[in-house]
């Protein structure tokens, strides 16, 4: 199974390529190769557990540049990791032509896209997703950064990578925890967008697996809707309907619940699963997305063993105060994304706190 897919993000001269296929390192390395010809310094930042459990594929990729190997989980999307990776950048010195690869899940490719971002006041770099998550949605559109503790992603900036290579055969070894959490933002993206992904996961007899017929479609799916709201709106400015804001269906909810419960208790695709359920009884409490039922939803959550409710109650009065240093408060009103339809969503700061309140209520929250 080698065969590749591709798709093109088009954002003028910050336009680049998606290669989405199996087995992608000879790829991935002939392209390294051809930029160390040119003259150019290469370094890379890896994920620990990522390295460990594909060594052959990093050291394929990889070559004779510079590593930084970085520790797994979110605690590493800090201060402190940034300042070991720029660092890090200084020593294996690359100048501004020099180039950064990414090779892990989002927190890899938040914080080096951040610190390709910042070094040098700008240097390229490229996305190596290694978990679903990061193929269907971090590794794409530029959104870079790391975590505050007054936050997540508080500091941070958008870079567009120079090209993005989702190896699916690096999924073999992503725990299944982190498949399904990768598997909640795909039933993002059907909800806001795509009437039939939904239904198509739906219809599956089983759950879609690392491996499986339709993986790469899906991803490629994922990456499409992704790039079309990218494209019309790069750095979120747009409010209305197809804005990049909308891509955060469920977010404003479940970057609360992460915040709270402590970084690190919920995988970042759990919060969100929770959050689709909020984001779905909030639209109907606005009168809309009737005719969806939400045991559509549920029942396809569970099926990929994701929560749609809270594993131990939260205080709703600490989730609203989490809730409100999220980067979706606008002068002061929160903006959430609601749906009109499966399929179609925009961004509303209608809802009132009652009706704020009875959400949180319904997952468990008291
Ligand atoms: N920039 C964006 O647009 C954007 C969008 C969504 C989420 N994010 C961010 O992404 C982050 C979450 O990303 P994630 O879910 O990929 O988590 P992650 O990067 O923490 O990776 C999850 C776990 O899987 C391990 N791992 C990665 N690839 C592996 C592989 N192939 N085999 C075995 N183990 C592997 C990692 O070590 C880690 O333990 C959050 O910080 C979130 O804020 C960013």
């Amino acid at each position: 199974m080698n065969k590749k897919q591709s798709l093109e993000v088009h954002l003028d001269d910050r336009s680049y390529p998606i290669y989405i296929g199996y087995n992608l390192g000879s790829d991935i390395s002939t392209t390294v190769a051809n930029l160390l010809n040119e003259g150019r310094k290469g370094a890379v930042l890896i994920d620990e557990k990522l390295a460990q459990a594909q060594p052959n594929f990093s050291q394929e990729i990889t070559r004779s540049i510079p590593q930084l190997v970085i520790p797994s989980g979110e605690g590493s999307k800090s201060v402190h990791q940034l300042s070991v990776a720029w660092d890090f950048l200084a020593s294996a010195k690359i100048d501004r032509s020099g180039f950064l690869l990414a090779v892990g899940g989002g927190v890899v490719g938040d914080l080096a896209g951040f610190a390709a971002a910042s070094f040098l006041r700008g240097i390229s770099f490229y996305q190596i997703p290694t978990t679903l998550l990061a193929m269907v949605d971090s590794s794409v559109g530029g959104k870079t950064g790391i975590n505050l503790d007054a936050g997540k992603n508080l500091v941070g900036s958008f870079h567009q990578p120079s090209c993005v290579w989702a190896d699916l055969a690096l999924l073999e070894t992503l725990p299944e925890r982190e498949f399904s959490a990768g598997m909640s933002e795909v039933i993002k993206y059907g909800m806001l967008a795509d009437q039939a992904l939904f239904q198509s996961l739906q219809d599956r007899e089983t759950p879609i697996r690392p491996g499986d017929a339709g993986l790469a479609d899906m991803v490629e799916r994922c990456c499409s809707i992704k790039a079309r709201v990218v494209q019309d709106d790069e750095k979120e400015s747009n409010e209305g309907k197809g804005g990049r804001a909308l891509l955060n269906l469920g977010h404003t909810f479940g970057h609360a619940i992460e915040k709270v419960a402590g970084f690190g208790s919920y995988l970042h695709g759990e919060a969100v699963a929770i959050g689709l359920v909020c984001a779905l009884r909030l639209s109907k409490h606005l009168g809309m997305c009737q005719s969806f039922s939400e045991d559509q939803l549920l029942s396809l959550l569970q099926s990929y063993h994701l929560p749609s409710s809270l594993k131990e109650p939260l205080p709703v009065k600490d989730l609203k105060i989490a809730m409100g240093s999220d980067k979706k408060v606008d002068r002061g009103k929160l903006r959430f994304v609601v749906m009109e339809e499966i399929g179609s969503a925009y961004c509303s700061t209608d809802p009132t706190e009652e009706q704020i309140n009875q959400v949180w209520k319904s997952v468990g929250a008291t």
